[in-house]
């Protein structure tokens, strides 16, 4: 198969990537000429495990190539998927799909006959509808099918998630659509569960998946806080539910509140939909709104560990990004826990392992640091914000010696109480 990925970021670049392992003849496109020329020069633009050495073996066996002109690229592709971003629209929440629609009107004038148009973009329901709509406009005696294919991938996880998924969602309105998605999907093998559902099914189901998850996550952090008022520990808890196959263990850990790419802006698009299609999602609204509060909650529980006062007062913060093992800073719980501990007039120092580059465009006044210990030096707490592994096994002798005060916010849980009391720390924990 001959595939054209429009958009080369964390999405299009992963799926791209492990579209070309499977076999087929990929070229992946983007509009960032930075990036492109970075693709070409071997660099990769995001941080993904796994995926320099994908990128490369599949180019050098030229089944991956990456191009600015689409036009060129489209020629003889037999699928193009678009994975493009769908960021919440300024203003009303609603997702932006301005990029999906660019994408749908520039490809139409060069989309062979036959071929298949797939949105991987995680776009509301309709979608499909709208980007046929466009390329026929353009392209009256066009005859193509439109497909959707939400993607599930995890950042930090996101090859190991495409190869081996729990499954693969196809929305089609005819089978030739989903006969093209079953030869792609192909080299998944029988172990794989390809679901075919209609293209309106396929594009609710990837926002109720991320909205289930979001009130999972919101759901064990007010428990958490629960647990804080009547001396249980969350941790007891979460296993204890967990091990119920009904609930399941996994999102059940306790923390500064969901952030990243997707389930802010996700849940908030979902909301829209429901007001739109007058099917009001009261349990999406109450876990985006307990969200919206605890990043601040978080950063007011740090100026309480230091005895309500942050005037004066400096806070390392160990972890910028949403989560670990990505670069990712987009609605990072981070944002709004420096912003509190700002707001009480504390000052931040901070390191993370990959974000900082990220963080340094999103964050005011705020000291980067070569690793965890030299934003300790001097600071008041220390905070752990992200589960990096970095962050696991701190050296808790170092770090309080180089601390002003041995105090240790743990926002992650990584920690044992007794473990890190033995060594003189005071611990606050999340839910325990
Ligand atoms: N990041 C994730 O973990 C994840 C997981 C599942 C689904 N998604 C969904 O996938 C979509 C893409 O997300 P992402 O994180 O990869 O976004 P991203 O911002 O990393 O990448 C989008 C890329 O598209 C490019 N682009 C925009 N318009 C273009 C056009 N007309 N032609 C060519 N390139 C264009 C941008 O330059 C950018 O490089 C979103 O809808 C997102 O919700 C993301």
């Amino acid at each position: 198969m001959r595939i054209v990925m429009i958009g080369s970021g964390y999405v299009g670049l992963v799926s791209g990537a492990c579209f070309a392992d499977f076999g087929h003849q990929v070229c992946c496109v983007d509009k960032d000429a930075s990036k492109i020329e970075a693709l070409r020069d071997g660099r990769i633009p995001i941080f993904e495990p796994g995926l320099d050495e994908l990128v490369a073996s599949n180019v050098a066996a030229g089944r991956l190539e990456f191009s600015l002109d689409l036009a060129q690229a489209l020629n003889g592709a037999d699928a193009v998927f678009i994975a493009v971003g769908t960021p919440s629209r300024r203003g009303d929440g609603h997702a932006d799909l301005s990029y999906v629609y660019a994408a749908a009107s520039e490809m139409a004038p060069h989309v062979k006959s036959g071929a298949l148009v797939v949105t991987k973009s995680t776009v509301p329901v309709g979608t499909g509808d709208e980007v046929r709509r466009i390329i026929s406009a353009a392209c009256p005696e066009l005859s193509f099918s439109v497909a959707s294919n939400p993607e599930f991938l995890r950042e930090g996880a996101a090859i190991e998630d495409f190869k081996r998924p729990d499954r693969v969602v196809i929305g089609v309105d005819d089978e030739h659509a989903a006969g093209v998605l079953r030869e792609i999907y192909r080299p998944l093998g029988n172990e794989t569960r390809l679901l075919v559902m209609a293209r309106r099914a396929a594009e609710l189901t990837k926002y109720a998946a991320n909205a289930f998850l979001a009130t999972k996550i919101s759901f064990i952090n007010e428990i958490a806080d629960l647990c804080e008022q009547v001396g249980a520990d969350v941790r007891d808890v979460a296993i204890g539910i967990g091990l119920d196959s009904r609930i399941g263990p996994r999102f059940l850990q306790p923390g500064p509140g969901y952030g990243g790419s997707c389930f802010p802006k996700d849940t908030l698009a979902l909301l829209k939909t429901g007001q739109d299609y007058q099917a009001p999602l009261r349990i999406v609204e109450a876990v985006v709104a307990a969200n919206d509060g605890r990043k601040r909650a978080m950063g007011r529980k740090v100026v309480a560990a230091l005895g309500g006062q942050g005037h004066g007062r400096t806070v390392a913060l160990l972890g910028l990004t949403f989560k670990a093992n990505t670069d990712d800073m987009r609605d990072s719980p981070a944002l709004g826990i420096v912003q509190a501990l700002q707001d009480a007039g504390a000052a931040v120092r901070a390191y993370d392992p990959e974000g900082m580059e990220q963080a340094a465009k999103l964050l005011d006044n705020v000291t980067y640091c070569d690793d965890p210990y030299q934003a300790m030096e001097g600071a008041d707490a220390a905070v752990i914000v992200t589960e990096w592994d970095a962050f696991r096994a701190l050296d808790l002798e170092r770090a309080g010696r180089l601390l002003s005060q041995p105090l240790l916010v743990d926002l992650r849980n990584l920690y044992d109480r007794p473990e890190v009391e033995r060594h003189g720390f005071r611990y606050v924990a999340v839910g325990c």
